[in-house]
């Protein structure tokens, strides 16, 4: 079957290609021609990822799905969570967000986070959600250039790297997106 993932983030396409099954052939939004900016205002990760599905559905009539993504660390009630991208302001800069993050930090000692990604997937105009969740800590300093986001500041539980410091078949063995992307093939296994 063939699906659209409806982002325009490289990182993204590269990281879920490996998962998927061989009988799903994954496309891009620049595949079916859309070139727009897909809105994303919703207060929570499933509003986004339903707006962002519907959105290509609705204007392209395609099976496709999408995702998004927070990182909610405890200490700051769930920040950025939903807001993450924009962490540090409009310019949606990695670097900016994770320097906001450590210095919203500081010595803080509780450094729990957790990576949470959501996904919608619209099948002939149904939606399924799935959660994936990786738990982990905030580092004080960025260490690692793989991956992308906030990958530099965050260590799984479990390992004593950063997931920018992991090569990309070891961050999709415990990735939030990689978890949610596989309950994703599983459903479409089974259907
Ligand atoms: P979105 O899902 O593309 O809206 O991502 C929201 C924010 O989380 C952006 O700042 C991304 O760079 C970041 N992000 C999403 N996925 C990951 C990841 O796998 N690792 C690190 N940061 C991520």
């Amino acid at each position: 079957m063939e699906l659209i993932f409806a982002t325009n983030n490289s990182h993204k396409i590269t990281e879920i290609q490996g998962i998927l099954g061989t009988w799903i052939t994954l496309k891009n939004l620049n595949d079916i021609k859309c070139t727009e900016d897909i809105p994303e205002t919703g207060s929570t990760l499933e509003a986004n990822a339903t707006q962002k599905s519907f959105y290509i559905y609705n204007r392209y009539h395609v099976n496709c799905f999408a995702d998004d993504t927070g990182l909610e660390v405890e200490a700051l009630n769930g920040a950025p969570g939903v807001y993450s991208a924009r962490y540090a302001g409009e310019q949606r800069n990695a670097s900016d967000n994770m320097c906001k993050l450590l210095n919203d930090l500081g010595d803080e000692k509780n450094r729990k986070a957790q990576f949470r990604t959501v996904i919608s997937l619209i099948i002939n105009g149904t939606e399924y959600q799935f959660e994936g969740v990786v738990e982990g800590h905030i580092t004080s300093t960025q260490s690692g250039s793989k991956g992308f986001g906030y990958d530099p500041v965050f260590v799984p539980e479990g390992y004593d790297i950063t997931m920018a410091e992991m090569d990309l078949h070891e961050k999709n063995k415990i990735s939030h997106r990689a978890s949610a992307i596989k309950k994703m093939v599983q459903f479409l296994n089974q259907s």
